[in-house]
């Protein structure tokens, strides 16, 4: 079946509106057709790899890494933040049917508690999930089968229409402020969640993570310039009891998880207490879309911490 955001959504090979097609007699998948005639058949898990041309330099989360951060997130240590990010979407929801996009979505977690806070007040939504990695998105695909959850580049165009969605959700992934602010509505809010000085310091040198920038919120908001400007930033600190496997699959699921070997990590963590106390330091960015984007054409790219 096709998601309800299809008739959103633009091919990636001429910009061109999918027109939609669910199948039919001897061809039983779906579809995401456009009127030039390039096809993008859903994989079987649900979601579509639009990732057309010389595909992308970025490294995507692997299989492991994605398995990781699965059990992890399952495990509720960040419900609050997932919860906050819901909250921080509802002032931007507009009409029957809002639309939320969730950039480099993951395994779908943040997007699937956004969904269920949006469904407790509205009839309907409609949500596209972005990721580069197919990994991910087989996850996402399960965990929001409404959700048109598309393989594809962040720092390409998107293959979203413009003002198309109301809110943008961006949780520890890259940012692209100029596509992030053609496809919002004009009154549309992007909310983007990075983690803070202090954030996970307990177990970093020993896991290898990577450190946090202490500059990396005027990096950010400088990042956002010519686009969007600041509306609200709230402080989350989170204190979290972790077992040695939450505490081998939170090293591993982030960036780090790219660099490290999974065995010399395992073996690195022996001995780790039953229970590790470790912060998590979280900030929540709500931005504004700026109504004149002026003539800003560069992309200026931030990279995720965790
Ligand atoms: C640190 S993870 C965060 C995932 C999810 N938002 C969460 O917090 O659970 C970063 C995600 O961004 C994705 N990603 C990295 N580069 C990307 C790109 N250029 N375009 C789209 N997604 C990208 C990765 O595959 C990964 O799933
Ligand atoms: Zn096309």
């Amino acid at each position: 079946m096709l998601p309800d955001a299809a008739n959103l959504l633009l091919c990636p090979s001429c910009r061109g509106r999918f027109l939609s097609s669910d199948g039919g007699p001897g061809n039983p998948g779906a579809a995401l057709r456009c009127p030039v005639g390039h096809s993008f058949d859903a994989a079987k898990q649900g979601y579509f790899n639009l990732l057309v041309g010389r595909g992308t330099v970025f490294e995507a989360d692997s299989a492991s890494m994605v398995a990781a951060r699965f059990e992890f997130l399952e495990g509720g240590h960040y419900r609050p933040l997932a919860e906050a990010v819901a909250a921080s979407v509802a002032p931007a929801l507009a009409g029957d049917k809002p639309v939320v996009l969730d950039a480099g979505t993951g395994t779908g977690h943040y997007l699937r508690c956004t969904l269920d806070t949006i469904l407790a007040r509205h009839s309907a939504v409609a949500a596209i999930a972005l990721d580069i990695s197919k990994f991910a998105l087989r996850r996402a695909a399960r965990m929001n089968p409404e959700a048109a959850n598309l393989v594809c580049d962040v720092w390409q165009p998107l293959p979203v229409a413009d003002a198309a969605v109301d809110a943008v959700t961006v949780v520890f992934a890259p940012r692209n402020p100029a596509e992030f602010a053609r496809v919002l509505r004009p009154a549309g809010l992007l909310v983007v969640v990075t983690p803070r000085p202090g954030h996970l310091a307990e177990i970093a040198a020993r896991t290898g993570m990577l450190g946090i920038e202490p500059d990396k919120d005027e990096r950010l908001a400088e990042s956002m310039g010519g686009h969007f400007h600041l509306n609200l930033a709230r402080d989350l600190d989170l204190q979290l009891s972790l077992s040695p496997t939450d505490v081998e699959n939170l090293a591993y699921m982030g960036p780090a998880g790219h660099h490290l070997n999974r065995a010399s990590l395992t073996g690195r963590l022996a001995g780790l207490a039953a229970v590790t106390d470790v912060w998590a330091r979280f900030r929540i960015n709500v931005f504004e879309r700026l109504q004149d984007p002026g003539s800003v054409t560069t992309w200026p790219r931030s990279v995720p911490t965790h």
